[in-house]
């Protein structure tokens, strides 16, 4: 799978800069050109200053000699020597000419003005017989020399006129200066435009990414072609298309999930991320039995499931240390690596005094929000000093959190609602990690959850959260529907947002599965042998039928509703009597609550009434076994058994269903699986019932124990295939996906938020 880091951010970056670079490089030439061409017109400009100022020169000469040529020929005629000095010394006054002179001979000038340079003799200065000009030195200074013969009544003499060429060496001087500093003006304003342009484009284009971020964001992080407006088009939707079709690829049923899979899910997409899992059960419990201290592996749907995720991914698992033997378990950090044989994570236990254990978990969790999202019609009770306990305790788990996070930017998994408050909490004191929630059980309609004394602050406390999953579609709208009826919000119901307080939460289903092939399966014998080694433990022939039914001993899982069931059955079909058991495995649960204690009395008491009915029979029709059953036994159970019942009143998904179907590698058995369970709406192939129909539900189980093994296999390869591909690397997979493409998200809009420099 192609990284989503490596997909997005160079791309755009590199749009941006080489488009700069380019209109720089434009700049950067042109200052060039215009620095070679001040170089290479000053000198020519200057040469031509010169010359036209010499031509100029040698006119006033000319214009000088036009004037006064007649007249000296005249005074010299009449040898008026004061005259004629008069004269030359008036011709000199103009400021431009030096001397005037008058040459006969090459000795010295017969006449010359007073500031004519003494140096100067006729020998050497150029004369002919027409007028001509020369240049000469004299004492540094450059002069245009003008000789003008005079031929007239016997006189043979030059008129000399000396003019200084340095001003016109000075204005070419000054006017290249001029020249030079206008080029380096052009220079610099074309070189400005040129920056100024890039950086104006720069900023255009920053501006649509924004725009189309922005865009983006707000269509969720697909959107249409059309919808993303600029320059930058193209290139956005062809990346966040890459993001989409990363998300169809691992989506997809071809793509094999697995542990590896998910392993390669971290490494690519979420290269060295953080991972911190929240949860009130522990996957290992240290208990001081009659034998030392012994590991118990607790029943929880949600340990199942998490355990393997966290055995791919690594990272900690935060839970409270519920164990006797907990405490001498730890390190100094109360931290413990698991499994304790060939470790792969860290647990932290964190300890929870017992009274905020009535507060927080018997209380506000098991006997307020349990029984308010389970439609098993057990009325929930609220006391306000559980709620203020169960926000305390879930402060101290937000503060170990904290502790535990080894970057500001983890990724939290929250699970369940012993945490509803947490999310906030980690987002107040860990802004930038990624928090992905999941409620393992129901969400009930919002006219149900409308009793909830706090219900305004559950609502809020998640939507904390990055993510926020449940199992089912149905349970994601009963949510959005309750944050739509009681907070302010925005809520997206195309792509399934809610934003509040700037914190947008996405609210998706992700089936909860359980991992494939389940590691209690490795260490099972054959399906026959199983069959014996059961039958034999619970004393009946090889050919009694059996049905299992595996959960905690909880009101939900409608375990009085089965044994009725039982009890239909057999007055429906009488011939199942003494061919027929139902063993009942029921792990004692939080039975220090009435609503748990009252149930298993109610149990037994049931039990034995249907079994004293038949008691005639042989075989009693119900065997209840009240004690935790490690997955070892729980998978012999399964396939050992000819059905297995899950009869839940409401439940969010129930593993069990699933585990049932992965231990029945011979393609036999038969899944009895309410409708009102989450489960049923991926095992279609199994028996629905109705747990509160007990007529239909005896039929149900006539049905399965009846079924042709050709029907059973046809039904359980299906579901095989089903549990083998949504398993739970995939639900783990698809939040980390999620995860990633989000952290995706926000880094390009916190780099389009950025200011461009
Ligand atoms: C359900 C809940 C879990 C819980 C499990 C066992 O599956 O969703 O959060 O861990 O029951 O219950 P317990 O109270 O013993 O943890």
């Amino acid at each position: 799978m192609k990284s989503l880091k490596l997909a997005m951010r160079p791309a755009f970056f590199q749009m941006w800069r080489s488009q700069t670079v380019q209109l720089a490089k434009y700049g950067l030439f042109a200052s060039i050109a215009a620095f070679l061409a001040t170089a290479a017109l000053a000198p020519l400009g200057s040469a031509l200053i010169q010359d036209w100022s010499r031509r100029d020169v040698e006119l006033r000469s000319t214009l000088v000699f036009n004037a006064v040529g007649m007249h000296l020929t005249g005074l010299l005629a009449a040898n008026q020597r004061v005259q004629i000095d008069q004269l030359f010394e008036r011709v000199a006054s103009d400021a431009r000419v030096v001397g005037v002179a008058l040459c006969r001979g090459d000795g010295l000038p017969e006449y010359a003005s007073k500031l004519m340079p003494s140096t100067l003799t006729c020998k050497g200065i150029a004369r002919s017989e027409a007028e001509s000009f020369s240049t000469l030195t004299v004492a540094g200074r450059r002069m245009l020399v003008g000789a003008f013969p005079i031929s007239a009544r016997e006189i043979a003499a030059h008129f000399i006129i000396l003019h200084d060429l340095s001003y016109a060496e000075a204005r070419g001087t000054e006017i290249r200066n001029y020249a030079s500093a206008l080029l380096v003006g052009i220079m610099f304003l074309s070189a400005s435009l040129a920056v100024g342009l890039a950086s104006y484009l720069a900023r255009q284009w920053l501006k649509s990414f924004r725009a189309a971020v922005a865009n983006a964001a707000d269509t969720s992080i697909m959107a249409t072609p059309g919808q993303i407006p600029g320059p930058f088009d193209s290139e956005i939707r062809k990346l966040l298309k890459k993001l989409d079709v990363s998300r169809n690829a691992t989506d997809g049923e071809h793509v094999q999930w697995s542990k590896q899979a998910l392993r390669n899910i971290l490494n690519t997409d979420l290269p060295g991320v953080d991972v911190l899992v929240v949860a009130n059960r522990e996957p290992y419990i240290h208990n001081n039995g009659p034998s030392g201290i012994e590991l118990q592996i607790p029943a929880s749907g949600l340990v199942s499931a998490l355990e393997p995720v966290m055995r791919a991914c690594g990272g900690t698992w935060i839970a409270h240390g519920s164990g006797s033997a907990d405490r001498q378990t730890v390190d100094a950090n109360d931290r413990i690596d698991v499994p304790p044989v060939n470790p792969e994570y860290v647990l932290r236990r964190l300890w929870i005094s017992e009274d905020e254990q009535d507060g927080y978990y018997y209380g506000l969790a098991n006997e307020g929000l349990w029984p308010l999202c389970h439609i098993a019609f057990t009325r929930p009770i609220f006391r306000e000093a559980d709620w203020q306990t169960y926000k305390q305790v879930n402060e101290r788990f937000a503060d170990a959190v904290l502790d535990e996070a080894k970057s500001p930017s983890p990724i939290v998994l929250i699970q369940d609602y012993h945490f509803a408050l947490l999310p906030q909490m980690i987002r107040a004191r860990l802004p930038e990690a990624t928090i992905i929630t999941f409620w393992h059980i129901p969400w009930p309609n919002a006219e149900t959850f409308g009793i909830f004394p706090w219900k305004e602050e559950v609502i809020q406390g998640l939507l904390g959260s990055s993510i926020l999953g449940f199992h089912t579609q149905f349970h994601c709208n009963n949510f959005i529907e309750s944050v739509d009826r009681f907070v302010e919000s925005r809520i997206d119901r195309e792509h399934a947002t809610v934003c509040h307080r700037g914190n947008e939460t996405s609210v998706r289903p992700y089936p909860i599965s359980i991992e494939w092939p389940p590691e209690a399966l490795a260490s099972q014998d054959s399906v026959a042998a199983c069959r014996k080694q059961v039958r034999n433990r619970l004393a009946v022939s090889d050919d009694t039928k059996l049905i299992v039914g595996i959960e905690r001993f909880d009101y939900t899982k409608g375990v009085l509703d089965r044994m009725r069931a039982v009890d239909q059955l057999l007055i429906a079909h009488p011939e199942w009597k003494g061919r027929f058991v139902l063993l009942q495995a029921a792990a004692p649960s939080r039975s220090k609550l009435p609503a748990y204690s009252g149930l298993q009395e109610e149990a037994i008491r049931l039990a034995d009434e249907i079994n004293a009915r038949y008691s005639d029979c042989g075989t009693a029709p119900i065997k209840l076994v009240i004690r935790h059953h490690e997955p070892a036994e729980v998978f012999e159970l399964f396939r050992a058994a000819d059905a297995c019942v899950v009869s839940s009143l409401h439940d969010g998904m129930n593993l069990v269903a699933k585990e049932f179907v992965a231990a029945r590698d011979d393609e036999r058995g038969v899944l009895l699986l309410s409708s009102f369970a989450g489960a049923s709406r991926e095992l279609s192939e199994a028996i629905i019932i109705n747990p509160y129909d007990a007529f239909a539900m005896g039929e149900a189980l006539h049905q399965a124990l009846t079924m042709p093994a050709p029907e059973q296999r046809e039904r359980m390869r299906l579901m095989r295939a089903r549990v083998s591909s949504r398993n739970v690397y995939r639900w783990a997979g698809q939040m980390l996906l999620d995860a990633a493409r989000l952290r995706q998200k926000h880094r390009i809009l916190r780099m389009a938020s950025e200011p461009s420099q």
